[in-house]
């Protein structure tokens, strides 16, 4: 195939369509060469959209990223001495761009130098074959196709390859992320890459890298559909133990975590646009078994934000209580509710995966779907303007009427004062 525009008109959406020939238009105008890369080119084959697209520029990928702020309004980092730009737009749109460069490495794990060459060296120094197809988008070349290192044909058979030797020397972040990519696709580690590759965990490369990078190289796996294959796969290269000290991979997580995606292809989200924390899922599922010191330790290293930290240890702490009470049947509304409001929403997703019968698994999605939000349509407030006076019986009155609510005894805001006045009138006789 020596041209892209057919693949490129049928398989993108029509927003990034327009956006991808505005931008041509702008590299041509502005003199500039401008080639998509990367995943971009080698999902285009596998018939996904990404867009996050990495774009390598013959001039100065920092003019050209102002150039195009100009069209298309967005977010525009610079980072001058590398030569790189970022542009955010709507719609998770990003155009990462680089100037052609050649990389030297300083050190394993270091950070490259730069200077500027021309797109086939800029391409040579990427991680895998699959990676290193590019696209032409000057109006006037547009869809032109390079393939300097058979990544086409690495794609066709399912080949993960490194390009030199020295490939995981220069980056072992590349061994991570040759096991993500050869299990997202269901690809193998050809023959010679996978002997590097084993040399270079045998060789301790990754220890190399600093802890930051490293673990935001691990943070991707939980991004993608079946973390578990890939922690399977790292704990087979024997890697897992390594990457999360203190913790194993047995047999009975790995099963577990399949049950959580499993679930995850069954239920979506609540609210329409929203989505779950998959780190905090996944690691609340990883780390389930550990003591609690053992858990703060592992989050501090994959570096998890106060609350997601929080959920995580949440989640350990409630769910085996929480599945042990669901285990009754029938069960009231009301101590449905009371035993699940606190749990953040991946703890309930958690739940529904390690939920032991489908009674139980019932029960959660009731509340997630009927009772989570059933609140009592009076406030504090409205019970200050009808006279009652705050006091020691104020919030237990609150509560029961909560409780009455999610039972279906009383509804609307007239009941509900009425029931409330009732309950106070109750609760000073009893005084
Ligand atoms: N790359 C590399 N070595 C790395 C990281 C990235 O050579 N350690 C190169 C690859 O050529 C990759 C490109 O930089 O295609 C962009 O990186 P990234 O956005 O992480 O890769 P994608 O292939 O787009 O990955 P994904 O599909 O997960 O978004």
């Amino acid at each position: 195939m020596k041209n892209l525009a057919p693949l490129i008109n049928a398989a993108l959406s029509k927003e990034l369509h327009a956006l991808i020939y505005l931008l041509g238009y702008c590299s041509q105008q502005g003199s500039f060469k401008v080639y998509a890369v990367g995943g971009f080119v080698r999902d285009l084959f596998l018939g996904r959209e990404n867009r996050d697209m990495d774009l390598v520029v013959e001039g100065s990928a920092v003019d050209f990223a102002k150039s195009l702020l100009k069209v298309m309004p967005g977010t525009l980092r610079c980072y001058e001495r590398f030569g790189t730009a970022t542009l955010v737009l709507s719609k998770g749109i990003v155009f990462d761009m680089v100037t052609a460069r050649k990389e030297f490495y300083a050190a394993p794990g270091a950070l490259p130098a730069v200077e500027q060459s021309t797109l086939k060296n800029d391409l040579f120094r990427r991680d895998f074959t699959i990676n290193t197809m590019a696209c032409a988008l000057n109006t006037g070349d547009f869809g032109r196709f390079y393939d300097y290192f058979g990544g086409r044909e690495d794609l066709e058979k399912g080949i993960i390859r490194v390009l030199y030797k020295l490939s995981f020397v220069d980056d072992p972040l590349r061994i991570i992320r040759a096991i993500r990519f050869e299990q997202r696709f269901d690809f193998v580690i050809e023959e010679d890459s996978l002997a590097l590759l084993t040399k270079a965990i045998n060789n301790r490369l990754l220890e190399k890298v600093s802890k930051e990078r490293l673990y935001n190289e691990v943070r991707l796996i939980f991004r993608e559909p079946r973390p578990s294959k890939i922690l399977a796969r790292l704990d087979e290269l024997n890697l897992f133990k390594e990457i999360f000290p203190r913790s194993v991979f047995s047999q009975e997580i790995k099963s577990r975590l399949q049950r959580l995606e499993q679930v995850l292809t069954e239920i979506s989200p609540k609210e329409h646009g929203k989505t779950w924390n998959y780190l905090v899922l996944f690691l609340s599922a990883l780390f389930f078994d550990l003591a609690e010191h053992d858990i703060k330790f592992l989050c501090h290293l994959m570096r998890l934000k106060r609350k997601e930290r929080l959920d995580v240890l949440s989640i350990r702490e409630n769910i085996p209580f929480i599945l042990l009470q669901l285990q009754a049947h029938p069960i009231s509304s009301s101590r449905l509710y009371f035993l699940l409001e606190d749990l953040p929403d991946e703890g309930l997703v958690l739940a529904v995966a390690l939920a032991s019968q489908p009674h139980i698994r019932g029960h959660i999605l009731f509340y997630r779907d009927h009772l989570m939000e059933k609140k009592p349509s009076i406030t504090g407030k409205d019970l200050l303007e009808a006279g009652i006076k705050p006091g020691p019986v104020f919030n237990k009155v609150l509560i029961k009427l909560h409780e009455a609510v999610l039972e279906g005894k009383v509804s609307g805001k007239e009941e509900e004062l009425g029931f409330v006045k009732l309950l106070i009138k109750e609760q000073c006789a009893e005084e």
